[in-house]
C-alpha cells in the first residue's frame, strides 16, 4: 500500500562541495569544521519541513583525495548534531554510529543524550562500515556475517539499555524527596557473543516517542536486519527496478519479523545535479568531475570488479567475460552490481565506461536536470511503490543544493507528495505523519 506522502531527510555530508564545488567563492567551505555550514543546511531543511537531517560518517581518512577535496574529514556527527539541536526546533537529527567499531554502552548513552538535547528528535543510522579496521586494532575487516551478527547484538543491547532506566522511573518528587523509583531501574545482565554489559544505563529514557533507527546496507543479511530492527533504510538503488526489488524484499523480511511492511521505509540516496536547464545541469556534472584522471577512473573500476585496464585502449569493448570470476570488492554489493549490469547490458567501450556516472560518482539514484525533471521522476518512483521517500545528496554546486531545498521540495509539496507544514514535534511523529 502506498503511503500518502514522501519521507525526506537531507544528507549533511556536503556532497555539493565535493569535486570542484568547494572552490567557489560562496561555497561556505570555511565553516566545514565549525557548525556553521551544517547549521545553515539544517535551518533551511527545517524551513522546507523535511523529516530530518542526517550525517553519514566514516572512521578513516583516505589521503589521496585530500589533496583536492575534503574527502572523509569531518566533525564527529553526534557532537555536530548536538550543536544543531539547540538551534532548531522541529527537524529530526540522525547521527551515524558504527556497530563494528563502537561499544553499545557508549552508543546508548550518546544517542539518548542527543534525544534529550533535541526533545525527541534524534535518530540512529546503524552502520556495519566497510573500512577503518586498522584504527581499531583489527588486522582486517570482519566478514559481513560477523559484522551483521555483531550489529544485531549491539542494537539489541542498546535498546535494552534504553529500557533499563524507563522514563516512569524518574519521579523528581520534591515534596517527598524521592528522585527516582529504583525498583524500576534494572540491570540488563547481557552476556553475548561480542559484549558483556551489566547496565542499567546511567541516563533515563526520554519521556516521548522513541528514537527511530535507520540502516544502511543492501545485502540479504542487511535487508533481514532492516526488516527486524529498522524504521528506515538508506538504500542505494540506481534504477526503479532495483528499488522495487529492494522494497519487495524489505516488505517480506518485515512480515517475517512480524512487522508491517510500511514500518520499514525505503529511502534511497538521490544524487541531484540541478540547474535551470538540462544542458546547464549536464555541464555542472561534467565540470565537477573534470579532475578525476583516467588512472583514478581505472582504479575505481579495478576496485569494483577486479579488472585491470591500465594497458587497454579506450575503444576496446568491456564484456562480462573479461571480469575475473572471484573478486572481493571493498565497494558495496549494490555498487558492484550496478557496474556489472552496465557491462553485461551494453558491453561499453572502455572510454565510455570510465566516463559513466556510476564510476565517476556514486551509484545512488541520479537525476541530472531541472527541478521539474526531478519532481516528475520522484513522483513516478513514489507512485510506482518503489520508494517511501529519499535522501537528497545534491552535487556540483551550492546552487544545486539551493534548487533542491527551494525549488524541488516546494514543487513536491504543491503536488501533494510532501507536507507543507509540520504536524508533530519529534522525529517519530514526522515519520508516522507520512
Ligand atoms: C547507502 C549506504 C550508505 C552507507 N553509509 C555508511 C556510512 O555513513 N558509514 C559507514 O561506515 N558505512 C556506511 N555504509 C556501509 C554499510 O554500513 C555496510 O557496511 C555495507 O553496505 C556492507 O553491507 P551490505 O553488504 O549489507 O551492503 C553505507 C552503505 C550504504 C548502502
Amino acid at each position: 500500500m502506498l503511503r500518502p506522502r514522501l519521507c525526506i531527510g537531507m544528507s549533511l555530508a556536503p556532497t555539493w562541495l565535493s569535486g570542484e564545488g568547494w572552490r567557489a567563492e560562496d561555497s561556505g567551505i570555511d565553516g566545514l569544521y565549525s557548525s556553521d555550514l551544517a547549521l545553515d543546511v539544517a535551518r533551511r531543511s527545517e524551513a522546507a519541513h523535511l523529516d530530518f537531517v542526517f550525517r553519514p560518517d566514516a572512521s578513516f581518512l583516505p589521503l589521496p583525495v585530500m589533496e583536492q577535496s575534503f574527502g572523509f574529514s569531518s566533525l564527529d556527527p553526534t557532537l555536530l548534531l548536538a550543536a544543531i539541536a539547540r538551534e532548531t526546533r522541529r527537524i529530526g537529527l540522525i547521527t551515524t554510529i558504527s556497530t563494528t567499531f563502537g561499544h553499545p554502552y557508549l552508543a546508548a548513552r550518546q544517542l539518548m543524550s542527543l534525544h534529550w538535547l533535541s526533545h525527541g528528535r534524534a535518530g540512529w543510522n546503524v552502520v556495519t562500515a566497510l573500512q577503518g579496521n586498522e584504527n581499531f586494532g583489527l588486522p582486517e575487516m570482519p566478514s559481513s556475517d560477523a559484522r551483521y551478527a555483531r550489529a544485531e547484538e549491539f542494537t539489541e543491547v542498546v535498546q535494552r539499555l534504553w529500557a533499563s532506566f524507563p522514563a516512569r522511573a524518574l519521579l523528581v518528587d520534591r515534596a517527598r524527596g524521592r528522585y527516582a523509583d529504583t525498583d524500576l531501574i534494572l540491570p540488563i545482565d547481557h552476556q553475548g557473543q561480542n559484549f558483556s554489559v551489566r547496565g542499567p544505563l546511567n541516563l533515563p529514557e526520554y519521556p516521548g516517542p522513541r528514537l527511530p533507527l535507520m540502516q544502511a546496507g543492501g545485502s540479504a543479511m542487511g535487508i533481514d536486519f532492516a526488516g527486524k530492527a529498522a524504521d528506515m533504510v538508506f538504500g542505494m538503488t540506481p534504477d526503479v527496478d532495483t528499488a522495487l526489488r529492494m522494497r519487495g524484499q524489505l516488505s517480506a523480511r518485515a512480515l517475517a519479523h512480524r512487522r508491517q511492511p510500511r514500518d520499514v521505509r525505503l529511502m534511497p540516496g538521490l544524487s541531484l545535479y540541478l540547474a535551470p536547464t538540462r544542458a546547464e545541469a549536464m555541464d555542472l556534472f561534467m565540470a565537477n568531475n573534470i579532475r578525476i584522471t583516467r588512472n583514478q577512473r581505472a582504479d575505481r573500476l579495478r576496485e569494483a570488479v577486479g579488472l585491470d585496464v591500465a594497458d587497454w585502449p579506450d575503444d576496446r569493448p568491456v564484456r562480462l567475460a573479461d571480469l575475473p570470476a572471484a573478486h572481493v570488492s571493498p565497494r558495496t554489493a549494490a555498487h558492484v552490481a550496478a557496474i556489472r549490469a552496465i557491462i553485461d547490458r551494453d558491453s561499453p567501450r572502455l572510454g565510455d565506461l570510465l566516463a559513466r556516472p556510476e564510476l565517476l560518482a556514486s551509484v545512488h539514484w541520479q537525476i541530472i536536470g531541472t527541478p521539474d525533471d526531478a519532481a516528475a521522476e520522484i513522483g513516478h518512483w513514489f507512485r510506482a511503490g518503489a520508494v517511501d521517500g529519499f535522501i537528497p545528496v545534491p552535487g556540483g554546486s551550492v546552487r544545486s543544493l539551493d534548487l533542491t531545498l527551494e525549488a524541488l521540495i516546494p514543487r513536491l509539496a504543491r503536488a501533494g507528495l510532501f507536507r507543507d507544514r509540520y504536524h508533530g514535534e519529534t522525529l517519530m511523529e514526522h515519520l508516522q505523519d507520512a
